[in-house]
């Protein structure tokens, strides 16, 4: 995985049908998709539960971009070899999970994934400051994580801005996360944001039968978000 800040859009596979993953997957990348986001969640962190490892090992077979995994669980720590063994790219732990973040993003790049650390959106940026360069991307959640198919929270315009300063020349990445869709992608390309992930607003309209809108609505979102990109 080589690092660019080129335009990513990460589908989310929660807002996929869960009975048909391997056929989901391989529609949204014959319709042009650049990494595949993997939404796991605990019923304690966040109030959903989702998926664990047995399932990202199923799935890794289908994936030929990046496999993007938001473990939006806590504890973390005792998870993170089982989501790295099944074949996790990128594995992405949340700021509010714990009081040892520190630890968690070693223990990430200590099994050869790529480390990333999501805050919520009430989380400041202050707290990120001392672990940039254990950080291979933040996430900048756009929603409170937990569901799709929220509303995008816009104070998180400004937060991804300060942020890309912060990152300054630093190969890290900013993603954001929730009720993205072509009006919202472009204010955070336009600030800086480079991975856009979105569930609903990449898999309406279509189906494994009909995988047409899902290429549609993937182009959509990126040729807003680099409209904005070449305009800013
Ligand atoms: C929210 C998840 C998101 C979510 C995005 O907790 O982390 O990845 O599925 O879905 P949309 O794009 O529908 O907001
Ligand atoms: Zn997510």
């Amino acid at each position: 995985m080589s690092f660019d800040r080129s335009i990513k859009i990460a589908p989310s596979i929660l807002s996929a049908d869960f009975a048909n993953f391997g056929k989901e997957i391989e529609a949204i990348e014959a319709q042009g998709c650049d990494w595949v986001h993997v939404d796991v969640m605990d019923g304690h962190f966040v109030p959903n539960l989702t998926f664990g490892p047995p399932l990202c090992a199923a799935i890794r077979k289908h994936i030929t971009t990046v496999m993007d995994v938001h473990l939006m669980i806590s504890p973390v720590d005792p998870y993170i070899e089982a989501f790295a063994e099944a074949g996790a790219d990128v594995i992405t732990a949340h700021l509010e999970a714990g009081p040892h973040v520190h630890r968690t993003l070693q223990a990430i790049r200590g099994t050869g994934a790529k480390a990333g650390l999501a805050i919520n959106p009430g989380t400041g940026i202050e707290d990120v400051e001392y672990l940039l360069d254990m950080v291979d991307l933040i996430c900048v959640m756009t929603v409170n994580p937990g569901f799709g198919g929220q509303k995008f929270i816009h104070s998180q315009v400004d937060k991804v801005k300060k942020l890309r300063a912060m990152i300054g020349d630093r190969p890290v990445h900013i993603e954001i996360d929730g009720g993205i869709t072509p009006e919202t992608a472009p204010l955070m390309s336009a600030a800086g944001a480079d991975v856009l992930v979105a569930g609903s607003a990449v898999f309406k309209g279509g189906s494994v039968d009909n995988p047409a809108p899902y290429g549609e609505n993937i182009r959509a979102i990126r040729a807003a978000a680099e409209g904005a990109r070449k305009a800013a």
